[in-house]
This record gives structure tokens, sequence and C-alpha cells, in this order.
């Protein structure tokens, strides 16, 4: 079978080496993939017809180019295809695809739109109001801080917003400052037009990713993967302005089975409740962004696709088939598939250029010590790097992880830091911390 990945991160690297390790698979094209997926084993990458998959005219290139190329399969990594439909203009063309069609990724793209499904099926979240009126969202926020000593009050943009929709303000002048800048300055287009005023949360966060297979209102399923960690600050113990994450660890110590046991019943379970009760066609990957308060989950938000870096730390660890999964979610055989897990823990560190997430420098070469690499027996998954004529340079913010295995924790975290040494660029920086007590958000 050929199969096709849609984006070009560390997460569509993972996701390409994975499906690259089935029998069944015989060939992964990326659209467009990066300087690592270009020397994977059985990838090809080929560009985006157009260049901008989130657009029409390029969706239907690609599922045009698809159906010519006899692809059996489609995933797709980021969020805005899905919500701008890709999923919907494959099923039309007849493609098998993995994902929410665009009615199922308002799950991510409108909190508005998820804040009343986690209400109206009971999913387990922070208090909220949604607001459309300015006026009224400054009187909501200062009543909210008229108690002396107020907890933060989290304000989010309704829309995607690539991360930057996210405000825990401390004081109604920063809450204040947030609400201007989305919904009068417009500094995130329609995206910030509405707004969520949310309670804050304390806890752990952990990251859930599951497979789901729901259609037409009949019986669905979803499968939860082991736990993962992400790291979003740039620096050791969670100090610094916020990325796209700094490094992920799967499973979370301290993530116990009472947790897991608390989301299955309190977020899992409604989830899938509420997307039958809405009639949803979800076929694809979920993520479920969780606080964890004493073994108590509370779902922080929907992701209609996989985490990044999550992917890096989880898909290593996966020992089933991808795309045998994949065909599950699709034919409804989900629920039965015998999805399997190696046992110890992966820690995978991201490598940056220095500088991010602010201004970096592009285009320096990207040393790597394959043999010293091989020796940790970690693997390295590009992001921000293209293949030049001599090797891998810097091309993005968030270069590279190297995703290691262990038989717990610690080792993976040794071996991780370790396969680091192998790989060289200059201004190379990384979190020292991936994984360590301490290092998330959260602990006290
Ligand atoms: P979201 O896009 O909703 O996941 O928010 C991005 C990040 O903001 C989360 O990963 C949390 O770190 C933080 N966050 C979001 N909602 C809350 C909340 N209610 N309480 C505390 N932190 C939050
Ligand atoms: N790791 C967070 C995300 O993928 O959104």
């Amino acid at each position: 079978m050929k199969v096709l990945v849609i984006g070009s991160g560390g997460r569509e690297h993972a996701i390409a080496w994975k499906l690259a390790r089935s029998e069944r698979v015989e060939r992964v094209y990326l659209a467009p993939g990066n300087g690592g997926t270009a020397a994977e084993l059985k990838c090809v990458n080929i560009p985006v017809p157009g260049g901008d998959p989130e657009t029409e005219a390029s969706q239907e290139a690609l599922a045009a180019w698809a159906r010519g190329e006899g692809i059996g399969l489609t995933l797709v990594g980021p969020e805005g295809p899905l919500a701008a439909g890709l999923v919907d203009r494959f099923r039309a063309q007849g493609l098998p695809v993995v994902g929410p069609d665009r009615a199922a990724a308002r799950l991510e793209a409108s909190k508005a739109f998820s804040k009343s499904f986690m209400e109206k099926y009971a999913v387990r979240a922070a208090r909220s109001r949604t607001v459309t009126d300015y006026a009224e969202a400054v009187r909501s926020a200062a009543e909210h801080f008229s108690p002396h000593r107020a907890p933060p009050l989290v304000v989010k943009a309704d829309g995607l917003a690539a991360g930057k929709g996210v405000v825990v303000a401390s004081t109604l002048g920063e809450a204040k400052d947030a609400l201007d800048a989305f919904m009068r300055k417009g500094a995130l287009g329609e995206a910030g037009r509405t707004v969520v005023l949310e309670d804050f949360l304390s806890g752990r966060e952990v990251s859930i990713l599951a497979a789901v297979s729901v259609k037409g209102g009949s019986r669905g399923a979803i499968l939860p993967f082991v736990s993962a960690r992400d790291h979003k600050r740039r620096f050791d113990g969670s100090r610094g302005p916020n990325t796209g994450g700094m490094g992920a660890v799967a499973p979370v110590p301290d993530f116990s089975a009472a947790a897991g046991e608390d989301f299955r019943r309190a977020i899992l379970e409604p989830t899938l409740r509420g997307m039958e009760g809405e009639g949803l066609d979800y076929r694809g990957f979920i993520f479920f962004g969780l606080m964890v308060q004493d073994d108590r989950c509370f779902l922080l938000e929907y992701n209609v696709r996989l985490g990044d870096p999550e992917t890096q730390a989880v898909l290593p660890l996966m020992e089933s088939d991808l795309a045998d999964l994949c065909l599950a979610m699709l034919d409804g055989s989900l629920e039965n598939f015998p999805l399997k897990w190696k046992a110890g823990a992966v820690c995978a560190p991201v490598a940056v250029a220095d500088g991010y997430p602010g201004l970096y420098r592009k285009g320096d070469p990207i040393r790597v010590d394959r043999k010293a690499l091989e020796e940790t027996g970690a693997l390295l998954f590009a992001a921000g790097a293209r293949l030049g004529e001599d090797g891998l340079r810097v091309s993005g913010g968030r270069v590279l992880a190297v995703s290691a295995w262990g038989e717990d924790g610690e080792e993976a975290r040794r071996r991780a830091y370790k396969a680091l040494e192998a790989v060289s660029f200059k201004d190379m920086a990384y979190r020292k911390d991936i994984g360590r007590e301490g290092a998330a958000p959260g602990f006290a």
C-alpha cells in the first residue's frame, strides 16, 4: 500500500517512520515533508501542489494526485488542513483518509464549540463562559478579579491561533490587555473576535493521544495511547516564553492508574457519547490536553490531531502496526483492535536554534554523527531541517528531536541526552530537564 502523510514537522517524521515499519506499506509520500523524511526508509517527499494545504485548490490538487498515484491511506498531521475540510474533499473523491471532517474538527478549531460540547455531554473541564461582546468580556473579567486575591483568569481566543490564543492573566490589567488584543485590535484576526473566559486550574499537565472511530451516530470507539507530557516553556524548570514544545516523555510517571481510570470515566467516555450524540464523522486521531489534580482529570482542550512533540515520544512505544490501526479506524473495527505497547519509557528532547521562539538564524549545517547516534539506539526526527546538497541544514526554530527508549524514564533520559551529543549545529540549544521531576508546570 502507498500512504500519504500531510505535514512537515517532527510529528510527521515520526508518523512516516512508524508507517514505514509496516510490512503492508510499500511507500510513504510526504507532502511536503522535511529534510529528515527525505532520507527516511521508504519515504519520498513531494511538494504540496499550490503550496498551501489549507486552501481548497491545494486540497483538490492533492486529492487528484492521490487518486492518480493509487494512495491507499492518507494521514494529516496538523489541524489547519483538517479545519479547512481536507478530509471532506478526500472522502468526496473516494480516498481513505484518517482525520475528522470539517464539522468534527471544530472540537479544536472553535473553543466556543468545544466548550459547549463539553458542557452538553458533562465532560469534566474548567468552568468557562463564551463571550462575543468586548464590554461584556471586560465586565466579566472585572467581576472575576473583584475579590481580593482572585486566582488567575484564562483568556482563550475562540479560533485557531497557532499557540498564541491562550493568555493566563494574573491581574485585571493583563486580562484587559488580552481582550483588547484579541477582540478590538484583531491581533489574531477572526480567531479572536469571540473569547472563552475560563477558570484557572492548577495541577500537572498530561497529554493523552488516542485513535477515534465514530461515524454516522452509530456506536463508536476511542482507544487511548500511553500518556505523554510536553514541556512548553523554553527554559529549564519551565521558565521563559511558550514554545511549540521543547520535548516530551511517555509514559508520564505521575499519571497513576487511578488517574487513568478517572480520565476514562470523566472525559473519554462522555466525549465518545458526545461524538455519537452529535452525529460527528470522526475517524482520526484526537489529543486530550489534561490538567490532573490528585488523580482527578480536567480537560483543557481537544486537539483533533496527534501532538507535537508527544508523537515523537509515543509512537516509538507503539508495538502495533500503525497502518493496521488506521485501517481499523476507517472500517469501524477499532473497538476490537489489539493495540499493544512496549514496556519502558521514551524521552524526546527537542534541539532548537538559539533565539527560538524569537528570531533565529537559518541555513547553518547540521552535523549528525550517525555511528554515535546508533550506539545510543535513539531515533532522530527532523522538523525545521531541510536536506541540502551537503546534508541537513537548519530551516526552522525547532530543528529536530532525538527519541530514546529506556527501561525506565531515567535510562531513557540518559540515552536521549547522550544521543543529542551526536548532533550539532551552530548555536544549538535545548532544555536539559525533559522528563525530570519539576520540569513541567504545576510541580510544587
Ligand atoms: P489550550 O490551548 O486550551 O490547551 O491552552 C494552552 C495552554 O494554556 C495549556 O497547555 C495550559 O498550559 C494553559 N491552560 C489552558 N487552560 C488552562 C486553565 N483552565 N488553567 C490553567 N492553565 C490553562
Ligand atoms: N504538544 C502540544 C500540541 O501538539 O499542541
